[in-house]
């Protein structure tokens, strides 16, 4: 499978031919490579409702028949706009012709475009062509994060931007948490807010734990 980068927290992952969008923010997103109009996937996932996440949804999902899997909360929402939709909760399951979809919780909290609640905001597991990958969503450090890495993970999408997210010291404490075989680092560099030095994470968590680093420039991928 390919997971490639889209910049901020967004990633558009190829399993086995099908194309998944994790938190499709693109057009309003200054350091996305593409725009909404050249993705096709068959779903979409949405760790919470706000706009850099939720992003290009709709259109997207309109033009292509996407189903959406989040939050109940967001489910609806989307549904009453005639979009397909798949509502979960945290700690649920759904498994989909691609692979099986987990979400865990995230500290942080979650409104929709037109200000309404959001459910709770979550991260999520992918399990498909036996991996592993985890994407943290917005949130802070928890110390839960140990059970989520029981499992193994072969990868850990983590948001070092401060601010709004863990920032690069909480996040290193994350990945001891975790354990992943590699961290790759995601929300930051995007806006001023979440701008931060990722070559001096990357050198920490190659330093200071036993996972390894990979950054990704938007564009990029990692294939496992
Ligand atoms: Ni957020
Ligand atoms: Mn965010």
């Amino acid at each position: 499978m390919k997971l490639i980068f889209l910049g901020h927290a967004t990633f558009q992952l190829v399993i086995d031919g099908h194309e998944v969008l994790i938190d499709p923010f693109l057009s309003e997103n200054p350091v996305a490579p593409i725009g909404p109009e050249e993705v096709n996937p068959s779903h979409i996932v949405l760790t919470h409702g706000h706009g850099d996440h939720y992003g290009d949804t709709e259109a997207i999902a309109k033009r292509c028949g996407s189903t959406v899997i989040s939050s109940v909360e967001i489910a609806n929402y989307v549904a009453k706009k005639g979009i397909a939709s798949h509502p979960a909760n945290v700690g649920g399951s759904v498994t989909l012709p691609f692979g099986r979809v987990t979400f865990t919780p995230a500290w942080h909290s979650s409104s929709l475009p037109d200000g309404s609640y959001g459910g709770m905001p979550m991260g999520v597991i992918i399990e498909a062509e036996g991996k592993r990958i985890y994407h943290a969503g917005d949130t802070s450090l928890f110390g839960d994060m140990q059970l989520i890495g029981r499992g193994g993970l072969d990868v850990a999408l983590l948001p070092i931007g401060d601010n709004f997210t863990m920032g690069p010291d909480n996040a290193l404490e994350a990945v001891r948490l975790l354990k992943p075989k590699l961290v790759t680092p995601i929300h930051y560099n995007t806006f001023e807010l979440v701008n931060q030095d990722a070559d001096a994470f990357k050198e920490r968590v190659e330093d200071e734990t036993e996972s390894s680093c990979l950054l990704l420039a938007p564009g990029e991928y990692l294939e496992l």
